[in-house]
């Protein structure tokens, strides 16, 4: 029997195009089923300072298409002690609240993770980073909307390093991952994509820039994600500089503008079945997982094998990148 009758939704770590869409589908499919929800403000932060506020079918109207997160986000110190920990599990008891609907990324699940096995607060999760380097989902919320923001911009830069016959280092986000880099390095048609997923020497850099401008090429687009071990694309432009200085070498930082910005129709329709999907996933009796979606259907994976296991880059659309600069 469901004995979950009050359920309490958050939002954490970085925040992703599309949280406002799940949360909405998380307390609108939490009302279809007569539970009450609470929102809690700031994510675990806001679970230790008792910031909750009840939910109803109103306060989510007119979210849908806006980017950020009303309930705002953080990456709380705090909840990282087991003191903070008892303390946010002691307020959601005294609250009433039975379950967790947590939206974020790895570091929110590993956090989730910890506080089933040690309070007993089952939590269920939404993937929503633009990252979208979680197992256990195709894509996270928030992914394609960053991609296309930094497509916009890559199609941009195309048209001034092409006016001046330059070069143009574009860094976009992923400290630990590449997918945003690849995908977008692909679709804007960029001369080189530098991943960490894959080992970049700086030799090899310069070898295939060479190519590129024996081949006539004379504008060039490098996409760099920040994580690359070759520093990011300041220090890069900084080690190209003495050989390829004369293709008057260029570099753009894209950084926080692809986190923002009204979230795509696919960001939406993900974030809407993800969320109501979390509350499903509780009334039938999980405690501690995440919910994504493989082929098209909803997935149920253990949360610890969601940031346990890295998620792979696709090296096929590697290879196809090579192929096609
Ligand atoms: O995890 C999402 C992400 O946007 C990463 O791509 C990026 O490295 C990081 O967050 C930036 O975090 P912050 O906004 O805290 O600087």
């Amino acid at each position: 029997m469901n004995t979950i009758k009050t359920i309490g939704v958050f939002t954490s770590g970085g925040d992703s195009p599309g949280m406002n869409a799940a949360v909405r589908a998380v307390v609108r499919s939490a009302l279809h089923y007569d539970l009450k929800v609470y929102g809690i403000r700031l994510g675990y932060q806001g679970m230790i300072n008792g910031d909750f506020v009840e939910m109803d079918g109103i306060s989510v109207s007119n979210i849908v298409q806006r980017g950020g997160t009303i309930l705002k986000s953080a990456r709380s110190a705090d909840f990282m002690t087991p003191e903070g920990r008892k303390k946010a599990a002691e307020n959601i008891k005294s609250q009433g609240i039975d379950a967790l609907v947590g939206i974020g990324g790895d570091g929110t699940f590993q956090g989730a993770t910890k506080f089933y096995e040690e309070q007993g607060i089952p939590v269920i999760g939404v993937p929503g980073t633009i990252d979208n380097d979680l197992s256990g989902t195709d894509e996270t919320i928030g992914y394609d909307t960053a991609m296309n923001t930094a497509l916009e911009a890559m199609d941009k830069i195309r048209d001034t390093a092409d006016a001046h016959d330059r070069l143009f280092l574009v860094e976009v986000m992923g400290r630990h991952a590449g997918f945003i880099a690849l995908e977008t390095g692909i679709a804007g048609g960029a001369e080189l994509i530098l991943l960490p997923e894959t080992l970049t020497q700086i030799q090899d850099v310069k070898d295939s820039l060479r190519e590129v401008f024996q081949n006539q090429r004379r504008s060039s687009l490098v996409v760099v994600a920040e994580g690359d071990e070759t520093g990011g694309a300041m220090k890069l432009a900084d080690d190209l500089k003495d050989e390829f200085g004369k293709y008057e070498m260029r570099v753009c930082i894209l950084g926080h503008i692809q986190r923002g910005g009204a979230p795509t129709a696919r960001d939406r329709v993900l974030a809407s079945r993800l969320g109501a999907s979390a509350v499903q996933a509780l009334l039938d009796g999980h405690a501690s997982v995440m919910v994504g979606i493989i082929n098209n259907e909803i997935k149920i994976t253990p949360m610890r094998n969601v940031w346990s296991k890295k998620k792979s880059i696709n090296y096929e659309l590697l290879e196809l990148a090579k192929i096609l600069s």
